[in-house]
């Protein structure tokens, strides 16, 4: 755990900050100093998660708002003002409810109806997220915008096509948007997580058979996805833009 205030003065918006890695995220943030606005849809988590960090010392406010509604997204981009940090963590692996399975589905058996939650969160909520907060980093001349994608869309995962499509499309809006604003001191990336546990899930049987694809042989968990987030919204990576980090134990390699 860092003593480093490596992001004093800074804002930071994170989406889906309530629980699980998004709140792993906003704690590393808010301990280097940030100030944190935390998002997410169930307005009593995203308190608890602020509540969280008044009470370590740190600076953080909620803001419950669901990152798919447009007019809600940019309604909570005037009232929580400028942010310099944009971590879009808010994501759904889900299930398939319509197909009445507590399961993830093959492809050939889903309905582009099913296919609208993935893209809503995963795609749309990126956008939507970026097209109301960036315009004030423009303006300020310095912005990060992070987003946390899987390596379902980087490698494909069967069973989770329409989210792999999502994870993907927003890893390819990245890059675009990357282009667009490094010349107003906007950095845009994505992280690509494996999976990501609570501590001491592999200790489970069911679970630690999945392990067998992993190199380092343990789940992620949320602090490893922050520690990137933290070094891209950090004074030392104002020189990497467009990319996508993997930080997944090795489960699938980029080159
Ligand atoms: N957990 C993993 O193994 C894993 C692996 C790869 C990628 N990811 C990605 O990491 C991110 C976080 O995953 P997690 O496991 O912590 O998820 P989670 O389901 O534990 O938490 C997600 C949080 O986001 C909130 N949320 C969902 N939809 C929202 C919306 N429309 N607007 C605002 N908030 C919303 C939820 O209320 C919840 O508190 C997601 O983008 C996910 O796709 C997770």
């Amino acid at each position: 755990m860092t003593e480093e205030r490596t992001h004093a003065g800074r804002r930071a918006l994170v989406t889906g900050a309530g629980q699980g890695i998004g709140r792993g995220i906003a704690l590393e943030l808010a301990r280097r100093g940030a100030g944190v606005v935390v998002n997410d849809l169930a307005p009593e988590r995203a308190a608890a998660v602020a509540d969280e960090i008044t009470a370590a010392g740190g600076d953080a406010a909620p803001a419950p708002f669901d990152v798919t509604d447009w007019s809600a997204v940019e309604q909570a981009a005037k009232t929580a003002g400028p942010v310099d940090i944009l971590v879009n963590n808010a994501g759904n692996a889900g299930r398939v409810a319509a197909l009445g399975r507590e399961d993830f589905a093959p492809f050939a058996e889903t309905s582009p109806a099913d296919w609208a939650p993935f893209l809503g969160v995963n795609l749309y909520g990126v956008m939507h997220a970026v097209r109301a907060f960036l315009p004030a980093m423009i303006d300020r001349s310095w912005g990060r915008v992070i987003t946390v994608i899987s390596d379902a869309g980087r490698v494909g995962e069967p069973t989770m096509a329409a989210y792999s499509a999502a994870k993907a499309g927003a890893a390819g809006f990245s890059r675009a948007v990357a282009r667009e604003v490094g010349r107003h001191g906007v950095t845009v990336n994505c992280v690509s997580l494996g999976t990501i546990m609570p501590e001491g899930a592999e200790d489970d049987p069911r679970l630690a058979r999945n392990l067998g694809r992993y190199v380092i042989k343990r789940f992620g968990r949320p602090d490893d996805a922050a520690a990137m987030v933290a070094f891209l919204s950090g004074p030392d990576a104002g020189w990497v833009t467009g990319q996508t980090y993997p930080v997944n134990g090795g489960y699938s390699f980029s080159s």
